[in-house]
């Protein structure tokens, strides 16, 4: 008998870890895409192509770094960060309008990035690279909270 209440126990406590799961993961997936995961994939990309070009070593992987940060920087467009989910009326949609066209800034800035290395102009490559660094300085004093 007490083994049976032991056994009953340990599934009931199975299935709430289980349910609990579930609702986090619906909660998240409800906020939009997650946007901490493509930031840290974008600054993974920003650093491989940073030293590529600093090192004129620009091969398939540079390129594919690229397409993949122009991919997950137009994902974070559709996201809505904290900072800007609290707000509401005019200031939410002011400011939404903002992140949105930062995130437009950074992909221009990486198709010219992929043009200009496509013809090995690694001087103009540092330059974009540099004003990709300060979209990203003036995105995060507007829009990241501090935890
Ligand atoms: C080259 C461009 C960028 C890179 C490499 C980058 C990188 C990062 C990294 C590494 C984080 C920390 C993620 C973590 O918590 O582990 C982050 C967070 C964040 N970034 Fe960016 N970022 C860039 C541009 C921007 C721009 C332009 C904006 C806004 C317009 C922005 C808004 C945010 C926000 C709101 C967070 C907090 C996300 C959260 O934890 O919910 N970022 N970013």
């Amino acid at each position: 008998m007490a083994k049976s209440m032991a056994t009953a126990m340990a599934v009931l406590l199975v299935l709430g870890f289980a349910m609990a799961k579930v609702q986090a993961e619906g909660a998240k997936q409800a906020k939009g895409p997650d946007l901490e995961h493509l930031m840290e994939s974008m600054e993974k990309a920003k650093r491989a192509i940073a030293r590529d070009v600093k090192e004129k070593n620009i091969t398939e992987s540079t390129l594919k770094a690229i397409a993949d940060m122009q991919r997950d920087t137009l994902a974070a467009k559709d996201a809505v960060p904290e900072a800007i989910a609290k707000l509401t009326g005019e200031a939410k949609t002011k400011a939404l309008a903002s992140y949105r066209g930062m995130m437009n800034n950074i992909v221009r800035q990486l198709l010219d990035l992929e043009d200009v290395l496509g013809e090995k102009k690694y001087a103009e490559a540092e330059e974009i690279l540099n004003a990709i660094k300060e979209i990203e300085k003036q995105g995060h004093k507007e829009f990241r909270q501090e935890h």
